[in-house]
């Protein structure tokens, strides 16, 4: 059944008066939906911590305009002063999470934009940080719609895509990533099937993404995360499509938990396993995944969370953590708003993305 849509920009925009930020908060779905305007630093950070926002690309729109919103409270009476303020909500936002570099990238050119203007007065340098914030947020949406229609080059009416967490308009803005294909698939009128892992603990995949694509209309499936295998056993899969957190320069991704066993499955069975995300998730300062942080969470995830009784005891160990990385070698490509880059993955990159690559000292 086609429900409404969820409207465009609710996973995070701007308040109408500019003094908070507002978002859709993720944590609740699919059973509630609350919107929160957010506006204080302790509050900003719990947003991210606890997944009410989350997914790379809509962390770092989020801490955009974030900074923004701390900036316009800062008492300081000039430049200097500023400036020191913006380093300081940066250096506190960025602890919210450690994975997804978007949050870095963001926040960095928020204070590379307060910086640039030391001649400005602070109300100026304050409205130029608006205009910034505003930007990160149109260029998303240009990114996602260009990653969507690459995405959907590499299939075909019909096929079947297996999809592993959320990357969706919910954690990105409009189109999203690695629904981009289907969501631009479906307004074109081209059939395609997607098949959602639930992807445990914190069940992104069934509470966010067979939501969004439910209510689009976009034909869908739920999995359990361990019927991945059979499913493309069963030839159901022509194609997976995921999202990244952090893609380091050779190509290793680091995704939600679980996506590097469905790579590995994807080789298993011979069925092509694409990366999709915005140049933003790249980490051209990283050379490979073992340098990529791994967040770690609370047990409480795994033990309690979504059950109505505890499903182990309390004192029984857990390991949870929120990511891992896929090796470059099981991917078949990674798609990025300039294109569809292919191993080695460091020439592609270098070639999609010549001043970020030199910049990071290649
Ligand atoms: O812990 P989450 O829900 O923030 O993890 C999100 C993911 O792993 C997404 O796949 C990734 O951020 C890409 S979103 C376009």
């Amino acid at each position: 059944m086609m429900i409404e849509p969820i409207p465009r920009d609710a996973s995070v925009r701007l308040s109408d008066d500019g003094r908070a930020v507002r978002i859709l908060d993720q944590s609740r779905l699919p059973n509630e939906t609350v919107y929160l305007e957010l506006s204080q630093p302790q509050e900003l950070y719990e947003a991210i911590a606890s997944l009410r926002v989350r997914g790379a690309p809509a962390i770092g729109i989020f801490a955009a305009y974030a900074m923004y919103v701390l900036a316009r409270q800062s008492p300081a009476p000039h430049y200097a002063p500023f400036l020191e303020d913006c380093r300081k909500i940066r250096r506190y936002l960025n602890a919210s999470r450690p994975t997804a570099v978007n949050l870095r990238h963001m926040l960095d050119r928020m204070v590379s934009v307060a910086a640039a203007a030391p001649c400005m007065d602070v109300s100026s340098i304050q409205e130029t940080m608006k205009e910034a914030a505003l930007s990160i947020h149109r260029e998303d949406i240009a990114m996602c719609r260009a990653i969507s229609e690459y995405g959907l080059s590499l299939v075909k009416p019909g096929d079947g895509i297996l999809t592993h967490c959320n990357a969706g308009p919910l954690a990105t803005s409009r189109y999203g990533t690695g629904l981009g294909p289907l969501f631009l698939a479906q307004e074109r009128g081209i059939p395609l099937h997607a098949w959602c892992d639930e992807t445990r603990p914190l069940l992104q995949g069934a509470r966010l993404t067979t939501y969004e694509l439910q209510r689009a209309g976009v034909d869908c499936t739920l999995i359990c995360d361990n019927m991945a295998s059979l499913v493309m056993r069963e030839g159901k899969i022509n194609a997976c499509f995921v999202g990244c957190d952090r893609v380091a320069r050779n190509g290793d991704t680091a995704n939600k938990i679980g996506t590097s066993g469905v790579a590995i499955l994807a080789k298993h069975y011979g069925i092509p396993f694409y990366v999709l995300g915005p140049s933003s998730t790249i980490d051209f300062t990283c050379p490979d995944g073992e340098h990529i942080p791994i967040e770690q969470r609370d047990g409480g995830e795994i033990k309690d969370k979504f059950f109505t009784k505890p499903s182990a005891l309390p004192e029984v160990k857990c390991y949870n953590p929120a990511f891992d990385v896929t090796d470059h070698s099981l991917i078949t490509a990674i798609v990025t708003e300039k294109g569809i880059c292919r191993a080695p993955f460091e020439e592609s990159f270098a070639q999609q993305f010549p001043e970020a690559w030199k910049g990071a000292g290649q």
